[in-house]
């Protein structure tokens, strides 16, 4: 970390000796003010419920500047990755910090390539769950499962061990992914088809069935990589540090990433994307376009409990890099597909005119995020609505694995350990039972 020039005072009325607080400087973005030993030296805390104000751990993977709206991975702009390279480089950037050359992106894909099965015992584990369970209920189980059949790479200090861990993640989520997808419609599961892409090869596992062959769609394939590309990683995002957090009591790979899972479930993360899409069929079954205006005003009222989903972000103060992008895709994925005149996009493109336009969105800067058109562009592919949030799993499993092998590599790492403002009952005494009110 670099010392800056600059140092803070802490100073308190109640006449307590001021303190003297380093700050640190990172390459781009905000100083960091270093309050590690606030309360050795003072007996307090800081109060930073949301992490608001708190950088939780120092990282050199991803970069956001949410009032420009830009992303970076390792320093390379979004909009340049998603447009030169694909998902396995862009895994491969995120895991070790450069782009590969042509060797070693040969080396890369096919190390993952070779690890795209599951253990067959797999299937019968998957067989306890009900048909028409959550997608993303069975990846949680699914993903946790891992440490109980990969036992050779479970002891997170062992960075052979981590190693393998990530390419068995990285290569083994599509395949679970569709499994779970299968076993929800009641079809075989398609084993991977190791000279395919690691996007075509999903799609095969999705829609190919024993009958007859498949051949992906070159424009459909190209869609589903962006949208790894674009979620595979976001900072110290919920779920990232759900993993960081995890992971750092020493838990294997797998239980950390399964943390990851279950925390980006909700849908104020990663379930977003399914209720944007929920949310627009709604409308559209209101009347669409023509209903806007009666659904701004209920999302509007506080007491309504709605929101605008796929609108807003804790760190965008300015338009998703990320929904740019996808907003292209899915002009691209209709067009190919001949659906143009999807209800739904015009839906979602009025949505966003009149949103963007409104008093109420302009003074919270709220903004279309990546999960706006993503639900979109998978809708018109085939992929149902409820396993978007897998799919987003999918694509943030290299993004956790690299956070978490930065982390435990981390000399500074110790275990992850909030502290807290007690406001509870003071100490007291039990009484016996006959005599409590
Ligand atoms: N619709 C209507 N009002 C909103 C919305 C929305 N989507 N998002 C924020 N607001 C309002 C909020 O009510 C508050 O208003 P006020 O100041 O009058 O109380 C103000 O904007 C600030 O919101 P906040 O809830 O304090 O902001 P936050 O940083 O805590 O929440 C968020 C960020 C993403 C949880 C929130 O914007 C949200 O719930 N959006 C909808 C869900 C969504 O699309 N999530 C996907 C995030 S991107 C994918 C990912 O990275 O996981």
């Amino acid at each position: 970390m670099i010392p800056s020039d600059v140092k803070a005072t802490l100073s308190f009325s109640d006449g307590s000796p001021s303190m003297e607080l380093p700050i640190y400087k990172g390459t781009i973005g905000p100083d960091v003010v270093d309050i590690r030993k606030l309360y050795a030296q003072t007996g307090r805390f800081t109060y930073d419920p949301g992490f608001l104000s708190t950088a939780a751990c120092q990282s050199n993977i991803t970069y956001i500047d949410g009032d420009k709206g830009e992303l970076l991975y390792r320093g390379y702009p979004i909009e340049q990755l998603a447009t030169n390279c694909d998902f396995l480089e862009t895994c491969y950037l995120l895991l070790y910090g450069e782009l590969p050359n042509p060797q070693q992106k040969g080396d890369f894909v096919k190390l993952v390539t070779r690890h795209t099965m599951v253990n067959e015992q797999m299937q019968f584990f998957l067989r306890g769950f009900r048909r028409d369970a959550h997608p993303m209920a069975v990846m949680t189980g699914l993903v946790g499962a891992l440490s109980a059949f990969y036992h050779d790479s479970t002891d997170i200090n062992n960075p052979q061990h981590r190693e393998i861990s990530a390419i068995r993640l990285i290569a083994k989520m599509p395949t679970l992914v569709a499994m779970a997808y299968k076993y929800g419609v009641g079809q075989p599961y398609i084993y991977p088809k190791n000279d395919l892409s690691y996007s075509a090869n999903f799609m095969r596992m999705m829609f190919a069935t024993p009958c007859e062959e498949y051949e992906p769609n070159d424009v459909l394939v190209r869609a589903i990589d962006r949208i790894f590309i674009l979620h595979a990683d976001h900072e110290q995002n919920a779920s990232t540090s759900t993993v960081r957090l995890c992971g750092s009591s020493g838990t294997n790979p797998f239980a950390a990433i399964a943390a990851g899972v279950a925390c980006l479930w909700g849908p104020a993360h990663g379930g977003a994307n399914e209720a944007a899409l929920n949310m627009l069929e709604d409308v559209q079954r209101m009347g669409g376009v023509e209903k806007i205006g009666e659904f701004i005003k209920q999302v509007k009222d506080k007491n309504s409990g709605i929101k605008l989903m796929g609108f807003g972000h804790r760190v965008y103060k300015n338009y998703d890099p990320r929904a740019k992008l996808m907003r292209e895709t899915c002009h691209e994925v209709l067009d190919a597909l001949g659906k143009t005149n999807d209800p739904i996009l015009k839906l979602a493109m009025e949505l966003e005119k009149i949103a963007l336009e409104d008093e109420y969105f302009v003074a919270r800067k709220l903004y279309p995020n990546v999960d706006f058109y993503s639900g979109i562009v998978q809708r018109a592919i085939g992929i149902p609505v409820s396993l978007f949030t897998a799919i987003f799993a999918l694509a943030r499993t290299v993004g956790w694995i690299a956070q978490l092998n930065e982390m435990i590599g981390d000399p500074e790492y110790k275990i992850g350990r909030p502290r807290q403002l007690y406001n509870g009952a003071a100490k007291r005494d039990v009484k016996p039972i006959g005599q409590r009110a």
